[in-house]
């Protein structure tokens, strides 16, 4: 089978295709023929080496975490699923493991059925950023429509899923895009809009009750100035060390510094698949071909995409 790799790390260069043995599957894993596999930050974080400590070294490293596709075969162990059936999960090592190939084994609790109603991109897009988006959700606590909530870089797979899913909830959100993104942003359910490309979002006046950075350009420290008395700061993409710190400081001070580290699960997916049953629409603004990966990435990389970018095989 077909299958993008890295052999070493760096940017979009290093990514190649190589033939490989279509993988063979444990008892307890489904094979699925891959018809799409969604594109996160993660992806470059970690081709490009910033995610060591939990990437590992070892190479070739394939890229990709969330995927959908049709089941090929199943291990002996498996039930619920049935060769032919149109499912979409994620790998079990988000770190480690990558799904850019023809073919990949996953284990059957990280697969899901695929609803008719989506295409495989969309339900590629599903797993790793509406996970994070629901994750985010917990820690925010009670929502109501008096609490207000900064999104910071709202346009992206988490802020789509964000931004609809506190809709559903009421509350009243300020959301941070680009000129391009405003429209969409009220779509999905933001009460007001800064432009970041016209306004300093730390110029502003108004504070919140919840502040979360989706961009990973503000950090706590800038943050905090926006934050009232006893709010919320919430960080997705946190450095090794501030999940300790964050803990230890939250004991001094009223503005807490959370950090959100998700990790998709059955749990999640259903609410996410009722979510979406209940109208949350799913944006892929690009879908590229497998042999164009290169300009994907780079596409992906540059940013100014609504929702998220997907690869579709045939
Ligand atoms: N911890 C976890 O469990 C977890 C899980 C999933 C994702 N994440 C992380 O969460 C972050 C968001 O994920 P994502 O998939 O939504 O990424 P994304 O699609 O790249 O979205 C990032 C957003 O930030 C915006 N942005 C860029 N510069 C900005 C600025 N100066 N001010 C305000 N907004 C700005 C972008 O808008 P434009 O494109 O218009 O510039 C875009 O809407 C990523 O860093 C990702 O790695 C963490």
């Amino acid at each position: 089978m077909k299958a993008i790799v890295y052999q070493k790390f760096g940017n979009i260069d290093v990514l190649q295709t190589l033939e490989q043995p279509k993988p063979t599957i444990q008892s307890d894993q489904v094979l699925i023929k891959v018809k799409a596999f969604s594109i996160n930050p993660m992806d470059w974080k970690i081709r490009k080496g910033e995610m060591t400590l939990m990437s590992g070294s070892k190479f070739p490293k394939h890229t990709g975490t969330d995927f959908a596709g049709i089941v090929e075969d199943i291990g002996s162990s498996v039930v619920g699923f049935k060769k032919g059936d149109e499912v979409f999960g994620v790998v079990k090592n988000m770190m480690k493991e990558g799904v850019s190939a023809e073919y990949v084994a996953v284990p059957s609790s990280l697969v899901w059925k695929k609803p008719s109603t989506i295409s495989f991109p969309q339900a590629a897009s599903i797993p790793v950023v509406g996970t994070a988006a629901l994750t985010a959700l917990q820690k925010m606590g009670t929502i109501t429509s008096q609490t207000s909530i900064l999104v910071n870089g709202a346009t992206g797979g988490f802020g789509m899923f964000l931004l609809q899913l506190l809709k559903q909830r009421g509350a009243h959100v300020t959301a941070v895009t680009s000129t391009a993104g405003a429209a969409i942003a009220k779509k999905w359910g933001a009460n007001s809009i800064i432009d970041y490309t016209k306004e300093n979002v730390l110029s502003q006046k108004a504070t919140y009750d919840i502040v979360i950075d989706l961009s990973g350009k503000m950090g706590y420290q800038k943050a905090r100035q926006l934050m009232n008395a006893k709010a919320l700061f919430l960080n997705p993409t946190p450095k090794p060390i501030e999940i300790p710190l964050a803990l230890f400081k939250n004991l001094f001070t009223a503005k807490k510094h959370i950090v959100i580290l998700s990790s998709p699960s059955t749990t999640y997916t259903d609410v996410l698949l009722g979510a979406v049953k209940n109208g949350l629409q799913i944006e892929v603004s690009k879908v590229f071909p497998f042999d164009q990966y290169k300009e994907a990435y780079q596409y992906a990389q540059q940013g100014g995409y609504i929702g998220k970018v997907a690869i579709e095989l045939n």
